[in-house]
């Protein structure tokens, strides 16, 4: 059992002195690519990361006075009583006058869409205890909110015997979140329900999402620094730029912002004021420069399968050259994206910014962005292997030296995406 599991486990034998019999997990997501564009129709292309959540739950006996708490999911530092034969699933707090923990709404939610689900095909629903642990950092824009509402999905659908699709599994937590006061697109939980070991995510190019494989281990590193700023995507921020969008949209007459004209957009006859054609601009280009990033590490995972059987005749150079170019390109798109976010979007901070600066003054660095929603959280780098100690060092000196405190640095790899744990 991973840490994180055994964390999950240990709190649900703590708080409910038994043991869960289900448990679920579902990984945190680093976009390295194509931000603001998923609630835009366009595209963006993340990995699932080797951080996640795990939901254990079993059924839910309550004892004692929390039995008197009829119904209502009580809850214990990071676990709770769900009762489906209560309308009013969560309680505001466990106990009078305490605010209710910030991940309670997020579990409420996905507790009743799934509820509504097992009404709608006539599953039986018991009580479920719950507990869940993550190691997916906070507010950093990984996504620990998805991670938290994949895997509590999971585990009750285990509990309750309902098993949804990737597909409505995603939905079902899109809207949870949606309820939950933040209006994202679906990135977060595409991401952390269909990620794949060695695979980035490719959303919003057309139907399902598609898998693309990243640049080999010995070819690419993705490093993630974290500022330390929190982001709060429920604050009103988020949910401003997503209705600028919305009006710059109805201006341009199109659906999606992301496919309107790119002349359209300079060329003022739509009337856009200035804040809609930075929005608009930035949303165009960034769902090219995503879909375009997909398509040279498909081309760069076709050259490591011909670079391989040619290394055999000994041209493997030509080869190196072309991943090598592949992964120069790739970095450029990133540096583009983080500077079409700061200047158009401005969704960046003055502590990205200078990650991103520091990281591309590094001998070694491709490539560097903030990445997530902004307003804070982390920056992603895609970093030559054996260049990644020396851009982490620069990374954490430039940062303590600037801002006078630790930023967090770590290497991520691409992940398998969420599923259930064994609890043994
Ligand atoms: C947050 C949202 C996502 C996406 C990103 C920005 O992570 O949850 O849907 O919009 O911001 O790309």
């Amino acid at each position: 059992m991973s840490d994180v599991a055994g964390a999950a486990h240990g709190l649900y034998r703590a708080v409910f002195g038994g043991e869960p019999e289900w448990g679920y997990r579902a990984p945190g997501r680093v976009n390295l690519i194509g931000d603001h564009t998923d609630y835009n129709g366009g595209a963006c292309l993340p990995i699932a990361i080797d951080r996640v959540c795990v939901a254990v739950s079993g059924p839910g006996e309550v004892s004692g006075s929390r039995q008197g708490m009829q119904g209502a999911a009580i809850e214990r530092g990071r676990a709770c009583v769900i009762d489906p034969a209560c309308d009013e699933l969560v309680q505001a707090s466990s106990s009078a006058g305490t605010p209710a923990p910030g991940w309670a709404r997020y579990v409420r939610e996905v507790a009743r869409g799934l509820m509504n689900t097992a009404r709608e095909r006539g599953t039986a629903m018991r009580r479920v205890s719950l507990a869940f642990a993550g190691d997916v950092p906070i507010g950093a824009g990984l996504s620990s909110s998805a991670a938290l509402e994949i895997s509590v999905c999971g585990a009750l659908e285990q509990a309750w015997g309902i098993e949804l699709t990737k597909r409505d599994r995603v939905l079902l937590c899109w809207k949870a979140e949606h309820r939950a006061g933040v209006p994202c697109g679906q990135m977060d939980q595409t991401a952390s329900v269909y990620g794949e070991a060695g695979r980035a995510v490719l959303i919003g190019a057309a139907g399902e999402p598609a898998l693309i494989p990243m640049p080999r281990r010995d070819q690419a590193s993705i490093l993630v620094a974290n500022t330390k700023v929190r982001h709060e995507l429920g604050d009103g921020a988020y949910r401003h730029l997503v209705e600028g969008c919305r009006g710059a949209a109805v201006k341009l007459g199109v659906e999606s912002l992301c496919l309107a004209d790119p002349s359209a957009v300079e060329d003022g006859a739509c009337g856009l004021t200035d804040r809609e054609r930075r929005l608009s601009r930035h949303a165009v280009r960034e769902h090219r420069r995503a879909l375009r990033a997909a398509e040279l590490m498909v081309e760069m995972a076709l050259v490591n399968r011909t670079g391989s059987r040619s290394a055999a005749s000994g041209t493997e150079r030509v080869g190196d050259t072309a991943w090598r170019t592949a992964l120069g390109l790739l970095g450029g798109l990133m540096l583009e994206s983080h500077r079409s976010l700061r200047d158009d979007y401005r969704v960046s901070c003055e502590e990205l910014d200078m990650l991103v600066e520091v990281a591309m003054n590094s001998e070694g660095a491709y490539g560097a962005r903030m990445t997530g929603a902004g307003f804070g959280g982390c920056i992603v780098a895609l970093v030559q292997p054996g260049a990644v100690r020396t851009v982490e060092e620069r990374l954490i000196d430039g940062f303590r030296r600037r801002h006078g405190r630790e930023c967090d640095v770590m290497v991520v790899t691409a992940s398998g995406g969420a599923g259930p744990v064994g609890m043994t």
